[in-house]
């Protein structure tokens, strides 16, 4: 739906971009947010929808770093248009898609396929990713002049490591002449073998491989260190251990070109999960109980480390939370826990998930909203920053949200084609009333009120 002009009335403005957080009135027209504030009835046009915004969270759009869309070669898992349908729903109206597609994003004419279904497909802002290595095999860099002509916003090879040093330092060195991010998915293959969740109790309880925190931490400090030696632009995806953290801590002191993200199932959930939240094993082996839809790289971790990301987050060692939203197909995850697929299917439940930590005090509202917002943007670059504001003049890019409103996860009702989550059948407190991605009504929820449109006296 076009929305001319649309007033959000009575809303909790939080726009971390100008350190805002208070009770306002957000007025979109043309695209454009228009004006924000206290807005008296002069300044309201005759005819203007309104929405009563009490209660509710304005906020700017959420941006995720990172999500895979699957599209093209995989859209039995997800497609970009069913993926953009899930991102609106979550809230989110800048998307990043990871280049692990079949073709793989190494190539211009693939960037721009992603793009023209973007274009034909996407109710959000869909940004690719290139890859850092031809066909993603680690051996030989891809065409990144070329890639990043063609508008990638980053480079990755995400799903696998970039796990040749020298590569890494070449794609470091290139990706500060192109100012763009390399984003690694940091697993050192030697140490993580065949593993499948983490080192700890409940693998061996379960008799699964586990994955050592290590695997994770030495390529991190690998990374900075090449980092340091070129001074390439490093973001490290999906930080997972307590122990990363200090990594990250210190290379940004030290000045560093070092940014970081986390995912909503590394903030709230453990190791323990994979046992079966509910009881109810999706899958049963030698009578004992596993839930395959916890699987996922970086693997959920122990309490520890859950909460030493919470507080990174919170202090800003970590720049901002990605949803890694990693759609698979049923017959991808009902199979033993060793043979399933890794990955959550995320974008829904990210607001629901992050939530938690707001209603537990571990984490201010505004600085969940700058995590999902001026975080990213920050590791975007300075031209992206419009996206993360709400400030008169900018793309109406907004998101309106009930931070209180219970709701149970039901993945039939997902708008992803990825029902692969460990949190079906969950009550969640916190979702999104409706979504707006330059003016226009992208996501509303049953919950969203308009009054009657406005008057002047
Ligand atoms: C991702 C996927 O499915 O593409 N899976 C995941 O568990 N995060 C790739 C990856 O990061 O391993």
């Amino acid at each position: 739906m076009e929305t001319d002009s649309i007033l959000i009335r009575h809303a909790r403005i939080v726009d971390p971009s100008r350190k805002l957080d208070r009770v306002g009135d957000l007025l979109l027209g043309s695209g454009e947010i228009t004006a924000a504030g206290r807005l008296g009835p002069d300044r309201i046009p005759e005819g203007c929808r309104v929405i009563d915004g009490a209660g509710l969270v304005a906020s700017p759009g959420f941006i995720d770093l990172h999500c895979h869309l699957r599209e093209p070669g995989f859209e039995y898992k997800e497609t970009i248009a069913a993926g953009s349908k899930a991102a609106a729903k979550g809230g989110f109206t800048t998307i990043c898609a990871m280049p692990n597609t079949d073709p793989p994003v190494d190539n211009a004419a693939v960037v721009e396929f992603i793009q023209k279904r973007a274009r034909q497909d996407s109710l959000v802002r869909i940004l690719p990713i290139g890859c850092v290595s031809k066909g993603r095999k680690g051996h030989e860099l891809a065409e990144m002049e070329e890639l990043a002509s063609a508008g990638v916003v980053a480079f990755s090879d995400d799903g696998d490591p970039v796990y040749d040093a020298n590569l890494m330092r070449l794609a470091l060195i290139y990706s500060s002449d192109l100012g763009l991010p390399i984003i690694n998915h940091c697993q050192e293959l030697s140490l993580s073998c065949n593993g499948v969740m983490a080192e700890g109790p409940v693998a061996t309880h379960l008799g699964l491989d586990g994955i050592p925190a290590a695997a994770e931490e030495t390529m991190i400090a690998r990374d900075i260190a090449l980092a340091e030696a070129t001074g390439g632009r490093l973001h490290v995806a999906h930080l997972s251990t307590a122990g990363s953290v200090p990594l990250v801590r210190d290379a940004k002191a030290r000045g560093l070109s070092v940014t970081a993200e986390v995912c909503p199932h590394h903030l709230t959930s453990t190791d323990q999960w994979v046992l079966g939240r509910k009881g109810e094993p999706t899958t049963a082996a030698g009578g004992l109980a596993y839930d395959t839809s916890t699987k996922v790289y970086p693997p959920l971790r122990a309490q520890r480390d859950v909460e030493a990301l919470v507080q990174a987050l919170a202090d800003g060692v970590i720049d901002c939370v990605a949803t890694d939203h990693a759609p698979h197909d049923v017959t991808s995850k009902q199979v033993t826990y060793q043979d399933a697929a890794f990955g959550i299917s995320v974008l829904e439940t990210a607001l629901g998930s992050l939530l938690q930590l707001v209603h537990a005090k571990k984490l201010s509202m505004g600085a969940m909203v700058d995590r999902l917002t001026t975080g990213p943007a920050r590791v975007l670059g300075e031209s992206y920053s419009d996206l993360a504001s709400l400030q008169p003049g900018t793309a109406a890019d907004i998101v309106l949200f009930d931070p209180e409103r219970e709701w149970t996860v039901d993945t039939s009702e997902f708008e992803s084609k990825g029902r692969n989550t460990p949190l079906e059948g969950t009550t969640l407190k916190g979702r999104v009333v409706a979504t707006f991605a330059g003016g226009s009504l992208i996501y509303q929820s049953p919950e969203l009120k308009f009054e009657e449109p406005h008057v002047n006296a």
